[in-house]
């Protein structure tokens, strides 16, 4: 009820006599003054009353929106916190086919290892048996491959090829006249000028050489070495007359180290010539028999003393090998 509404309800209590000639009922004026004031009190109450309710009113409209809006962040909540888990759970199981794969990978890994080295060793025997048998057959001696593949090597790192290619231009050096193991003992052991008739037989050994070495990719770099350390950088060497980069890097190599051991060692049909003369030999070469480059790393080995260290090292060795033989 509002303070309009209640004045009104005041105003229409009548305690006055009907007639205003009729004296006043005594105690009249009292009771007015009563009522009034009973009226006002109520009034304030009413009033009081009507604040309380609109201040609660207010208090609860501002208490159900805080709710609502806890609610929501409490449904949000919940709602990432299942998101979370959703996520956390599908990581883990990435994670764990992850780890699964690596593990697989790993395991094939080190099969492929344990075949490759078998390979390797496979292979490796297979050269030692092959050089075995050349060397046997050819006179030449252990050291002489080893001095060659050394050189080699050395060739190798000092024109900043990766490590992996100079270790297999190394040992794939080592079978560079397999196939001498075909060629007839007196064409080969002749001390005397070879006849064209007989020289088309020599050349043959680089042929032979290459077919000797199968088509495993282990032997790869080994057969373009059989088949061209007869090369010249010129076109015109045997037996393809193949010339400049046409001949492959690791044949242009061991034509440098060859040629030069083969002349610095004692042969049955001529004494070893010093180091100097040999690579005077060499560097005359340079443009004609060999690459110029080759030929250039090869005489900055020689100036650095490593070629006389290769040497004096597989000297050293053989002595080893052999107690009480005589250096050659
Ligand atoms: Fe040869
Ligand atoms: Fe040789």
């Amino acid at each position: 009820m509002s303070d309009d509404n209640t004045k009104d309800m005041v105003e229409t209590v009548d305690v006055s006599p009907r007639d205003p000639d009729l004296p006043q009922a005594p105690g009249a004026d009292v009771f007015r003054q009563l009522l009034h004031q009973a009226v006002r009190v109520a009034d304030m109450a009413n009033s009081q009353a009507m604040r309380m309710a609109l201040d609660f009113a207010k208090v609860y409209e501002r208490e159900q929106g805080v709710r609502k809006e806890f609610e929501n962040q409490l449904k949000q909540m919940t709602l990432m916190e299942k998101q979370a888990t959703r996520y956390a759970e599908d990581l883990a199981g990435m994670l764990r086919s992850e780890r699964e794969r690596r593990q697989e990978l790993e395991r094939a890994l080190e099969q492929e290892r344990i075949a490759s080295e078998e390979l390797r060793r496979t292979g490796l025997q297979g050269i030692s048996h092959l050089v075995l048998a050349a060397t046997i057959k050819d006179r030449t001696t252990g050291t002489h491959l080893q001095r060659v593949r050394r050189y080699v090597e050395a060739i190798g790192e000092r024109l900043g090829l990766p490590a992996a290619l100079v270790e297999e231009f190394g040992y794939s050096s080592v079978m560079h006249d397999v196939g001498k193991i075909h060629t007839p003992d007196h064409i080969l052991q002749s001390e005397h000028v070879l006849s064209d008739a007989e020289f088309s037989v020599i050349k043959q050994h680089c042929i032979d050489g290459e077919k000797m070495l199968g088509t495993a990719r282990f032997f790869e770099t080994a057969r373009a070495i059989a088949r061209e350390h007869h090369e010249r950088w010129d076109g015109k060497g045997y037996p393809d007359g193949k010339k400049g980069e046409e001949i492959s890097l690791a044949a242009r190599i061991v034509s440098v180290a060859d040629v030069f051991d083969a002349l610095t060692s004692k042969r049955p049909y001529k004494e070893a010539w010093s180091a100097e003369a040999g690579l005077k030999a060499i560097e005359a070469g340079a443009g004609e028999r060999f690459d110029p480059e080759i030929v250039a790393g090869f005489v900055a080995l020689a100036k650095e003393g490593v070629l006389e260290r290769i040497s004096s090292e597989v000297a050293a060795s053989d002595d080893d090998d052999h107690p009480g033989t005589p250096a050659k």
